[in-house]
């Protein structure tokens, strides 16, 4: 979009929704109409939200190109910045530079089934790609999407877990949540993310997985592939690990001799092997 990676560009939010606890959506708009349309994003990429005199941060965006007429941020209040983005309503102005980072091999996925494991917000960068999938449906094979939460109300994008994705064909939805107080009206499955997908037991010939969530589900949704046969390129998951200039420069990201805004955030379990990653995951 930009010819200098470190400028941010004034943007208008045109849409905020409250997607689970603590968790809010911004729909945003580049102010120019030019930079919007060019802006093309790949899945699974992120841009830098900043707001005069507060912050910046890298934030997954959580749509996909092929919804070009807008930009969706799935945000928890965490921190200063957060907190104030929590604040602003339909109307309000961002600045915003991307996009940044790596993206899922939608490619290479061509012909595959797949399959989508997540956890709590970890589903925000997977939807860019989910979508995408379903917009381009017959370039991919039979998407199974392994979601959990730590409670019903902790759920992000109800309305595709249990309108949107069920209603397209050949997709399987498995939701789970860690425990349910006694509104939850919850009678579906109750458990870890990483028991459904030993449950679900997809096989490996012809399949790509890709995984985001909190480090821990992480750890033993990869243990768990592994154990399945599933090879190291077969599995691929996204990091987002205290990034801050998004373009290589500040040094908060590496991790040994890799970048996370540069040569992330998307991996290969090849790579992650690679990544002295151990104290991360
Ligand atoms: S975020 Fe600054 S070097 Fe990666």
């Amino acid at each position: 979009m930009s010819k200098n990676p470190l400028r941010p560009y004034p943007a208008t939010i045109t849409e905020v929704r409250d997607e689970s606890v603590g968790i809010k959506t911004f729909k945003v708009v580049l102010d120019d109409e030019e930079m919007m349309k060019d802006f093309n994003q790949e899945p699974g990429q992120c841009a830098q939200l900043s707001i005069m005199g507060v912050g910046e941060a890298m934030i997954s965006i959580t749509s996909p190109r092929t919804r070009s007429e807008y930009l969706e941020f799935s945000i928890a209040a965490v921190g200063k910045l957060t907190d104030v983005i929590h604040e602003l309503e339909e109307g309000d102005k961002i600045a915003l530079r991307g996009p940044l980072g790596s993206s899922f091999p939608y490619q290479k996925m061509q012909g595959k089934d797949l399959v989508f494991i997540a956890g709590g917000i970890g589903l925000a960068p997977l939807r860019s790609l989910i979508n995408f999938v379903f917009d381009n449906r017959e370039d991919y094979g039979h998407v199974d999407i392994i979601y959990g939460a730590r409670s019903p109300k902790h759920l992000c994008f109800k309305e595709e877990l249990f309108e949107t994705w069920p209603s397209i064909d050949d997709v399987d939805l498995y939701l789970t949540v860690d425990g349910t107080d006694e509104d939850d009206n919850w009678d579906g499955r109750t458990g870890y993310v990483p028991d459904y997908l030993k449950d679900v037991d997809p096989d490996p010939e012809g399949r790509i997985t890709v995984t985001c969530g909190p480090p821990i589900m992480i750890k033993f949704v990869l243990e768990a592939l592994q154990d399945m046969g599933f090879e190291d390129e077969q599995i691929i998951t996204t990091l987002e690990l205290n990034m801050k200039c998004g373009i290589g420069k500040c040094g908060r990201c590496n991790i040994g001799n890799k970048y996370i805004c540069l040569d992330g955030p998307v991996f290969d379990l090849t790579e992650i092997k690679e990544l002295p990653i151990d104290k991360e995951l």
